[in-house]
């Protein structure tokens, strides 16, 4: 076996595994106000960006060669049911606005979900202390349809509620917008792994957990059913979600289904490098490599990471 492992030529000559930044996809989390740039505690390296400075980034992400940018909005006010979320004129909706003016060679990805924008801070609309699941697909296809009219090129809901990527297929399809893909976040885990997320995006439930709609961790046939509803419903991708504690969904998803495979390393991935590296404790490039390699080599053909502009400059 040592002799295709002698040299790096030997080595390259023989990878498996390759990464381009063409199927990587960075995230931002866009925030009201002017010249914000404003790091993330918990995420070093990440920033709430005001929309000036959301177009800088999204620039900066067209020379980096990356695929497109996951936007994320902090509303300047909350309410019980996400109004900003689907007004045309929300944080991610003139951020798109502005981005699309200056930024032609990339694609503009949005989260469709309400708990950035709910001031209890859950995916769905609340009755009696509970997340109403069909009330909500009617504001999630709102948002979807906002956002792909201020200028998305695909929509990806985080939200679990069931139905929801039908609800949207339906709108944006009503809208004329039938050449618009939806990548779903269809296998999204109620993980530990989101906690600096919610620092990022103000997006702590005030009351409870996700648990009674996204998935629970110990599950993996569950997982395979969810992906099969939605493409059923008209995913045109579907994603795992945490990525790297999930390796054996992301593989079993990418042997039973032939769709386009999503993974998102998620904020506590990320921030579990960061604090690692900076204590001295791993070498951080190798291990950026390493996790981001793995995933990869697990099934995923998209990768959403924090790392992906320095992984585009890295490769
Ligand atoms: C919104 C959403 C979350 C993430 C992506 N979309 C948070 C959550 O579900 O609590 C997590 C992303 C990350 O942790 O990097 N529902």
């Amino acid at each position: 076996m040592r002799r295709l492992r002698r040299n790096q030529r030997f080595r390259n000559l023989v990878r498996e595994t390759r990464l381009s930044p063409e199927s990587m996809i960075y995230p931002i989390f866009v925030c009201p106000g002017e010249k914000i740039r404003h790091e993330v505690g918990s995420m070093p390296g990440q920033y709430n960006l005001s929309v000036d400075k959301a177009v800088e980034t999204a620039r900066d992400a067209e020379k980096a060669g990356v695929a497109g940018i996951l936007l994320f909005g902090l509303p300047p006010q909350k309410d019980d049911v996400g109004s900003d979320a689907y007004d045309d004129n929300g944080i991610v909706q003139q951020a798109l606005g502005a981005i699309r003016e200056n930024v032609r060679d990339l694609l503009l990805i949005t989260d469709v979900c309400l708990c950035e924008y709910t001031s209890h801070g859950h995916c769905g609309v609340i009755k009696h202390s509970d997340v109403q699941n069909d009330p909500t697909l009617k504001l999630l296809a709102d948002a979807a349809v906002s956002h792909v009219r201020a200028g998305a090129d695909m929509v990806a809901p985080s939200d679990m509620m069931d139905g929801r990527v039908a609800a949207i297929r339906l709108a944006l399809d009503g809208e004329g917008f039938t050449n618009t893909p939806i990548m779903a976040y269809s296998a999204k885990y109620a993980s530990g792994f989101y906690g600096p997320f919610r620092e990022a995006a103000d997006s702590t439930p005030k009351f409870g957990d996700r648990k009674s709609y996204q998935m629970d961790p110990p599950n993996a046939r569950e997982a395979l059913r969810e992906i099969a509803l939605d493409i059923e419903e008209g995913a045109d991708i579907v994603m795992v979600k945490p990525a790297l504690a999930y390796l054996d969904i992301i593989a079993r998803a990418r042997e039973q289904f032939d769709v386009p495979i999503a993974a998102y390393q998620v904020s506590g991935e990320y921030a579990m490098i960061e604090a690692a590296a900076r204590a001295g404790w791993i070498e951080r490039q190798r291990i950026i490599l390493e996790t981001i390699t793995a995933i990869r080599r697990a099934g995923a053909d998209i990768l959403i990471t924090y790392y992906a502009l320095e992984l585009a400059k890295m490769l």
